[in-house]
Order: structure tokens, then C-alpha cells, then sequence
């Protein structure tokens, strides 16, 4: 059987990977802090799909515990197919607080744990001649809303260039660039979202069914649902001072 490693595989967007990867029948590792809800999801994964599930607790802010998951995915007496680079969270801080902890603890786990993992895996895959790594990042990573934003355009860029890297190997790599999803990821960054439109809210589960879709066709860039297509088709070739006025429309109504 195939295994997927999942980061944030216990809530929202991960949890969604994990419930279909584990429906097809991958074996899964699911990577997250909270062990308790960790084993919880594999109690209930194991159970309704037959699947192996391993658990592995990990804070992908700290180096140390990133190199145990590096090491988990380098092991090849038990080859990962799949890497889902997913742990995140948003960030609304103001670039200009005093304080530059939660952008800098941002970059630690969308940026540097996301490069760490996916060399480990681009490596151990390349050597056994295929696999696919996903990065979760953005469509905020088309806009300018603060570190988030600059975060998710490093994913978008980091995907496109490790998956030139990696041509010619049977390794692929897709960006995913979601909207808005319902999920854990508002409250716990503490982010209103009272004014976004309801046809702008995508579901967990359609999403990630059409990402693996896109994967299993070796997209380099996924964006789920025509109407986020259509948006971002629009962002992309909009000059870039409409795209920062709207970002700061954006913005303002989340504070
Ligand atoms: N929801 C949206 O609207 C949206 C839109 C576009 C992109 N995304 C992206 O989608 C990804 C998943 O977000 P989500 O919406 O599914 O959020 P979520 O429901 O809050 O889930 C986040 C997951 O990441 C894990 N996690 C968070 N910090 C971690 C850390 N330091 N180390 C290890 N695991 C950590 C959490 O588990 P623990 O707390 O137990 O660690 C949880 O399993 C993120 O990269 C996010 O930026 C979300």
C-alpha cells in the first residue's frame, strides 16, 4: 500500500487528505502538536477504512522536531509516496507591531519546515524513482495582506521551482491555493470573517478531491472550484495596484 505523510493531518483541510487518502487506501503518518487528537484521528481512521496509521507529534516551529519528521521521510525501509506539507495557520498581525514573534514563527512553519520536508522527500523519492509532494498554500499568496500573503507566495514560487528540479524523476509537485475554506484556521487566528461572501466559502472535501485529481495529473498549480479560477485568472493579470488597493479593502474588514 502507498503511505502519506500529512502535516496538520487532524483538522480542516489535513484532516480532509487524511479521510481520502485513507478511503482509497493509503497507509497514513499523521504529523501534528496535539498528541491526544493525534491518536484520536487514527483510532477513528484505522477504524473506518482499514487503514495503517502512525502517528508522529511534532511542533514544525521547532528545528529539531522538523528533522524527526525529515528523518521519517528519508527512511527508506518504510518509503513515503506522499508528502502533504499542510500545517498552517493564518496571520494577521500588523508588519509593524513591536513584536515580529508570529511572523517569524509563520516563516518557521509554512516556510522553513515546508523546504526542510519537502527536500527530505523530493530526495528519498527521487531516489526510488517517483512520489508526489503537495504544499498547501494560498490564493492570499496572489494578494498583499501582510506576512501571510508573502508566506504563500514563497510556497507558490518554492513548489513551481522544486517540481522543475525535480522533472524527469517520476517526483511531482502541486501548489494548492485554496480560498476561503471553513475550518479551525479563523478562530484560531482570531480573524472575523462576518464579511466574505457565502459563494466564496469552499468545502474541505470537494477541494482536496479535486487537488488529488490534480496531482494524479501532475499539475504543478492547483486552484479548486471554477469560481476561484476565474478569480485568481483575474488577479493574476490585474495591474498589481488594483490587486494591493483590494488587498487593503481586504484587510481592513478582517481587523
Ligand atoms: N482555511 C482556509 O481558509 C485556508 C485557505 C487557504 C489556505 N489554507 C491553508 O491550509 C492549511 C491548513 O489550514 P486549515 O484551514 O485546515 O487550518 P486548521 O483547521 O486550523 O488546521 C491546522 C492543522 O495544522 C496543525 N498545526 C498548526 N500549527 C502547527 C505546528 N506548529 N506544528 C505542527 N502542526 C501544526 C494543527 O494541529 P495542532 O494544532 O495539533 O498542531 C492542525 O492539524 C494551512 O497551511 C493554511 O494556511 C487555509
Amino acid at each position: 500500500m502507498p503511505t502519506a505523510l500529512v502535516t496538520g493531518g487532524t483538522s480542516g483541510i489535513g484532516a480532509a487528505f487524511a479521510r481520502q487518502l485513507a478511503a482509497r487506501g493509503d497507509d497514513l503518518v499523521l504529523v501534528a502538536r496535539d498528541g491526544e487528537r493525534l491518536e484520536a484521528s487514527a483510532a477513528e481512521l484505522r477504524a473506518t477504512y482499514g487503514v495503517a496509521v502512525e502517528v508522529l507529534p511534532a511542533d514544525l516551529g521547532d528545528r529539531d522536531q522538523v528533522l524527526r519528521v525529515a528523518a521519517r521521510l528519508e527512511d527508506s525501509s518504510r518509503p513515503v509516496d506522499l508528502l502533504v506539507n499542510n500545517a498552517g495557520f493564518g496571520v494577521h498581525h500588523r508588519l509593524t507591531d513591536p513584536d515580529p514573534a508570529p511572523h517569524e514563527h509563520a516563516i518557521d512553519v509554512m516556510v522553513t519546515a515546508v523546504l526542510v520536508l519537502g527536500g527530505a522527500a523530493g530526495r528519498a523519492m527521487r531516489e526510488r524513482g517517483h512520489g508526489a509532494i503537495v504544499n498547501v498554500a494560498s490564493t492570499a499568496g496572489y494578494m498583499a495582506m501582510g506576512s501571510y500573503s508573502a508566506v504563500k507566495a514563497w510556497a507558490m514560487t518554492y513548489s513551481e521551482s522544486l517540481a522543475n528540479e525535480l522533472t524527469g524523476t517520476g517526483v511531482t509537485v502541486t501548489a494548492l491555493a485554496p480560498g476561503w475554506v471553513r475550518t479551525e484556521f479563523h478562530q484560531r487566528a482570531d480573524i472575523r470573517t462576518s464579511s466574505i461572501p457565502a459563494p466564496l466559502w469552499l468545502d474541505a472535501d470537494a477541494l482536496v478531491a479535486e487537488c488529488l485529481a490534480d496531482v494524479a495529473r501532475g499539475a504543478v498549480v492547483s486552484i479548486p472550484s471554477r469560481r476561484y479560477r476565474a478569480l485568481m485568472f483575474a488577479v493574476r493579470h490585474a495591474p498589481r495596484s488594483a490587486v494591493r488597493a483590494a488587498s487593503r479593502r481586504l484587510s481592513s474588514s478582517r481587523h
